[in-house]
């Protein structure tokens, strides 16, 4: 095999990789030569089964290739080069009159055939033609890409940095059937990251039960995840199929994980580890096939720590993380969350509301949302009935949100203790801290923070260059890579 390439040639709209299939050495060497005349970057080789190793380890746009070849034949070629992910365009190079074959090469998914001998002029456009279809497949390629992109997470509603590295995430794990654990506070969209999970995996056909650890009685728990026979307790007139078992061939997401009590996740551990559970008040054992995705918005880690859950447990979860920020770590997510919020409510609620006036979207943006994107919905679904129409104004949004900016001081820190206290630091410290909390809620936009703040922007970038504070930056548990510099 030898690789060449020559410069492009003026005028030639794309170079091709080609890989070039032709064991009579004279005929090689001069449609290579050709090819690189018009600028083509040329693989050569005189075997099929080379080409085909060739084919499989780098992108050829085009494959040409003899019919006949000493180990295969050309057509056989052709199949193989279009099963390959890479895809290249097939010509074949037929004998005088063998109508015949390139009619099968044709069939057998060539794009085109070429009679030898064959002019300059004829390979050069049959080249920049099946060139052409390359082009036209990637395009198209790329396109369902996007496509499935756009579909797959069409329900979440996101332009934040932080989000979008959620996203590639919950796109690199949902065709595995790895185990996805969920972390994040109440309303930050576990479910919804839970089911976009589902819907983009091999198992979408199958069923996502759902199954609310925190909600179920715990004497429920143990039938509803695993079912159970009957007989099995005062109640249980028929025997009933589990969770597990409904969610075979899809996925169980078990919802509220940190409320599971020790005596059932010892036999989640079990399910984890040997794939197997029995009904409960029977003897058989099944296997379950199901894909496990867990959530919880408590610190797994604290409660691990506490003893509250099992470690082997965490860590048979624990397998792929996704932690969703809160809402007011992805400030700029609000205004697209808001007009997501307000086409649903104009549609649901019959409401014609247009949209959010400055004033009222700057509150909205400080505001700290605990309840997150389920509580901005809410707010907006509640303006949709009692407004109905016309823009947002502060005065439509609840009283926690309209107030919170001028009249609202935070705590300030405890008492004085009886040996003193020196003043400045403290006042120091509680600065610091309100900076703090100010560049986290505006996700390190610094102008933003000094908005929030009420300072101007220059007055914190001075703030922070003082070495206590730099400090404090530094101790951080998860520093910010770099403040965002606008
Ligand atoms: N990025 C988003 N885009 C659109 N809707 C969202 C987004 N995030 C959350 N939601 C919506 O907000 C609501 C709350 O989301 P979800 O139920 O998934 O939160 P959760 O994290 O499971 O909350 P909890 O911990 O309380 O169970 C749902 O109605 C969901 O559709
Ligand atoms: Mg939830």
């Amino acid at each position: 095999m030898k690789t060449s390439k020559s410069a492009e040639s003026p005028g030639s709209s794309r170079v091709a990789k080609i890989l070039l299939v032709e064991d009579e050495r004279d005929v090689r060497e001069g449609i290579k030569l050709q090819l690189e005349e018009e600028g083509h970057e040329v693989t050569e080789t005189e075997s099929g089964s080379e080409a085909l190793a060739l084919a499989k380890s780098a992108a050829f746009d085009i494959v040409l290739t003899d019919v006949m070849l000493p180990d295969t034949n050309g057509i056989e070629l052709v199949q193989r080069m279009s099963r390959l992910s890479s895809c290249p365009v097939t010509v074949v190079m037929t004998g005088f009159g063998s109508v015949e074959m390139a009619v099968n090469a044709i069939k057998a998914g060539a794009f085109d055939f070429l009679s030898k001998p064959f002019s300059v002029d004829v390979l050069s456009a049959t080249m920049a033609s099946a060139l052409r279809v390359k082009s036209l497949q990637d395009e198209n390629t790329e396109l369902k890409k996007t496509v499935k992109g756009q579909f797959s997470l069409g329900k979440f509603v996101s332009s934040s940095q932080v989000m979008k590295d959620v996203f590639r995430l919950i796109d690199c794990v949902a065709d595995t059937d790895s185990t996805v654990l969920i972390l994040g506070e109440s309303g930050t969209g576990k479910e919804l990251i839970a089911q976009t999970i589902h819907s983009n995996s091999t198992r979408h056909q199958g069923h996502l039960i759902p199954v609310n650890c925190g909600a179920i009685p715990e004497a429920l728990l143990e039938s509803e995840l695993f079912g159970h026979e009957k007989g099995a307790f005062t109640g249980a007139v028929a025997s009933r199929v589990g969770r597990f078992e409904l969610a075979s061939g899809g996925t169980i997401f078990l919802d509220e994980i940190g409320d599971l009590s020790p005596p059932l996740q010892v036999k989640l551990l079990r399910v984890l580890q040997e794939r197997t559970f029995e009904r409960v008040g029977g003897t058989r054992t099944y296997k379950s096939d199901a894909r496990v995705i867990a959530a919880t918005n408590q610190d797994l880690e604290s409660l691990v720590a506490a003893k509250q859950f099992r470690e082997d447990l965490f860590y048979r979860l624990n397998v792929v993380p996704v932690l969703v920020p809160p809402l007011r770590q992805r400030v700029e997510d609000i205004p697209l969350l808001l007009q997501h919020f307000m086409n649903m409510f104009n549609d649901r609620r019959k409401a014609e509301l247009t949209g959010v006036s400055d004033h009222a979207m700057a509150l909205l943006c400080e505001y700290p949302w605990p309840g997150n994107v389920r509580e901005l919905g809410n707010i907006v679904e509640r303006i949709a009935i009692l407004k109905r129409r016309g823009l947002i104004e502060p005065e439509d949004l609840p009283e926690k949100i309209r107030c919170l900016p001028s009249d609202h001081l935070p705590t300030m820190p405890a008492a004085i203790p009886i040996g003193g206290l020196d003043l400045s630091r403290a006042v120091e410290e509680f600065e610091n801290r309100l900076i703090l909390e100010a560049l986290e809620r505006t996700n390190w936009v610094k102008s933003k923070a000094a908005r929030l703040l009420q300072i101007n922007r220059t007055t914190l970038i001075e703030k922070l260059k003082k070495k206590s504070l730099a400090e404090v930056v530094a101790q951080r548990a998860t520093p910010p890579e770099d403040l965002v510099d606008v």
